[in-house]
């Protein structure tokens, strides 16, 4: 049991739903791993409360809080300061309350290219050219993380290719928008939607035509190994599930509320992954 001192550093997440969000188990886990009197608690809030939600904690002198659904947008309305990758993203998933300020930043980009390299070491997004299946909130930090990075080229596919359009006109730079996955040269393909997630029909890709040297990523971690990642694995390629980028978006709110630079490893990720199948129907 944690008992908290008047000192304890307190954080939380906010979201509506919030009961099946894995980041109170998360922070958690890091918390009781680095010996902090400090607490992180889920805080379901309806948007009509959201704003009023904040600035209470604010007033009761938490650190911050991260922001999950339907909340990343309001949130931006509420900072006195937004970091530039969360304007560039759309969108923000972590709050930090300083002197009564609150600072708004977005990790998802930041998760996503660290989950890549912890499961490929080496992978530069310079490398080659990039693949998204998707047009959606994560594919916007997504993709505008790897042109940050240096990607030489971004594709996008999706099924409302209009989205897609407005997307790549948003971000500017090397992004552009196909109606087909075109793999030859990609060395990097990610599905940034919800299919393949359990109970959501399967993704369907061949990934025949990948180069041997190409990375797959998932963004959906429920189950772990999706359909698409148990063909790229069949295929020898590096495969990297969504969990990653759950776990390592986690690091720099972590960092700034509570004083530490946590790690992401196994023991976290089987804590974390404690409940979630291994594959559909397990
Ligand atoms: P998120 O913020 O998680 O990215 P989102 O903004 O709702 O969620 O985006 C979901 C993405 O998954 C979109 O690219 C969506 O395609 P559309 O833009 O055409 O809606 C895609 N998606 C969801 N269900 C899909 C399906 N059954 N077939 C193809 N694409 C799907």
């Amino acid at each position: 049991m944690n008992l908290l001192s008047g000192h304890a550093r307190l954080a939380g997440v906010f979201g509506h739903p919030i009961t099946h969000s894995r980041s109170p188990r998360l922070h958690g886990f890091w918390l009781q791993r680095y010996g902090i009197d400090g607490a992180y608690i889920p805080l379901g809030v309806a948007p009509s409360g959201f704003a009023a939600a904040v600035r209470a904690l604010v007033d009761l002198g938490f650190r911050g809080a991260n922001v999950t659904i339907p909340h990343k947008l309001a949130a931006f309305e509420i900072c006195d300061a937004v970091a530039p990758f969360a304007r560039r993203a759309g969108a923000v998933n972590t709050l930090i309350f300083r002197d009564g300020r609150i600072e708004g930043s977005n990790t998802d980009g930041f998760g996503f290219l660290e989950s890549i390299r912890e499961a490929a070491p080496g992978w530069r997004a310079d490398a080659g050219p990039a693949v998204l299946l998707g047009a959606g909130g994560a594919a916007r930090a997504i993709a505008a993380a790897l042109l940050d990075a240096g990607a030489p080229r971004v594709t996008l596919v999706n099924r409302t290719a209009a989205k897609a359009e407005a997307l790549a006109r948003d971000l500017g730079g090397p992004i552009h928008v196909a109606d087909r996955p075109s793999l030859e040269d990609a060395a990097l393909l990610v599905n940034t939607t919800s299919l393949g997630m359990q109970g959501q029909p399967g993704l369907e890709v061949d990934l025949a035509p990948l180069p041997a040297s190409a990375v797959v990523a998932d963004i959906v971690y429920v189950p772990l190994e999706t359909r698409l990642l148990a063909a790229a694995r069949a295929r020898g390629l590096v495969a990297v599930d969504g969990l990653g980028m759950l776990l390592h978006q986690a690091r720099p709110g972590f960092e700034a509320w509570f004083g530490v630079a946590p790690q992401v490893d196994q023991a976290l990720r089987d804590v974390v992954a404690a409940d979630i199948p291994k594959r559909d129907g397990a």
